[in-house]
């Protein structure tokens, strides 16, 4: 935050003083002080004239490029509230003689939050019918061909781990989805088939004791619960470090919300959709976010 003046020349004025004391074997005079005053004065009119033209500077444009379109960003949203619910309101049942359990169950009723573990789950179920659909558009096939594995990916993911050790300078150029976003992706599926597959057992199990032998049951509570736990953990720890506490995000990235990254983003993190995106597009602006294929660089007021 801008000092205001008032700050600025309380600052300056102890500054001064402080250099000027440093300089004399008594201590400051009346008329040193005037001689200070004179010195905050000029300091401070310099001051507020470099801020006063820095402020009058027309403010640099940023370049954004359209990476997320509003489909893919609700379907994230509803994921990811999915999620947290089913996380918060699962993981007391599976902990639940521990302390803080005890003390979730005893704010939030058992019953409050089983109910909640069931509208998370119905989150999911839909945003899972939601993604098979969206895979039948133009821009899902098109999304999907992007996520892919591809030979590429293993060479990228040991060059990255010999960029991060030191033993190569160069890092790992990737295209539209890196191996990093590939795996978060294809995660979700494994987790999804597991979780969805058990919990409705789970949530049936009336109906499918009737159907299978219990044993069933028993296995669907097991991998529920330890799916459950690997779930959590490689959302808090590889999830949520590549999209927020990677230095070169931190504090979050916000692509996933606003649709849009920045230029310098997307020369460093994804230079060979740049490359090829600057080789296909002619300079003019962008003809709206569902058309990827169209995208070019947005210049906005930043
Ligand atoms: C990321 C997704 C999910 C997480 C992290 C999660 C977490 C958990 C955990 C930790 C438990 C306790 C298991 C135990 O007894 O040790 C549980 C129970 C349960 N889950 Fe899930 N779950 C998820 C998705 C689902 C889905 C999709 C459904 C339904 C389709 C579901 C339905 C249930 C049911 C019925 C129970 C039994 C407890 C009860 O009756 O309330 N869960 N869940």
């Amino acid at each position: 935050m801008t000092e205001k003046p008032e700050e600025l020349q309380e600052r300056l004025t102890r500054e001064i003083a402080t250099e000027l004391q440093a300089e004399l074997d008594h201590p400051l005079t009346e008329a040193d002080w005037a001689r200070i005053k004179e010195a905050v004065k000029e300091r401070l009119r310099a001051e507020l004239a470099r801020r006063a033209a820095e402020a009058a500077k027309p403010k640099e444009t940023e370049e954004y490029f359209v990476r997320f379109s509003f489909n893919v960003r609700a379907q994230h949203f509803v994921l990811a509230v999915g999620v947290l619910l089913l996380i918060f309101t699962g993981l007391p049942i599976k902990f639940h003689e521990s302390a803080w359990a005890k003390y979730f169950f005893h704010v939030i009723s058992l019953e409050l939050s089983r109910l909640l573990h069931r509208v998370g789950a119905s989150l999911l179920i839909g945003v899972g019918i939601w993604h098979m659909l969206y895979l039948l558009t133009a821009e899902g096939r098109r999304e999907f061909r992007e996520l892919l594995p591809r030979p590429k990916d293993l060479f990228d993911f040991l060059q990255n781990i010999k960029y991060l050790l030191g033993l190569s300078r160069e890092r790992p150029k990737f295209g539209r989805f890196s191996y990093i976003e590939k795996f978060d992706y294809w995660a979700v599926y494994w987790g999804m088939v597991i979780m969805i597959g058990s919990g409705l057992l789970l949530w049936f199990h009336n109906l499918a004791l009737g159907l299978f032998p219990k044993y069933v049951l028993d296995i669907a509570r097991e991998a529920h619960s330890d799916e459950a736990l690997l779930a959590t953990l490689a959302i808090v720890i590889w999830h949520w470090y590549n999209a927020h506490f990677n230095p070169s995000v931190f504090p979050m990235s916000t692509t996933i919300f606003t649709g849009k990254i920045s230029k310098k983003r997307m020369i460093e993190e994804h230079p060979l959709e740049y490359e090829q995106l600057m080789a296909s597009s002619s300079p003019s602006p962008s003809e709206g976010e569902e058309s990827r294929g169209e995208e070019r660089a947005e210049a906005e007021q930043s």
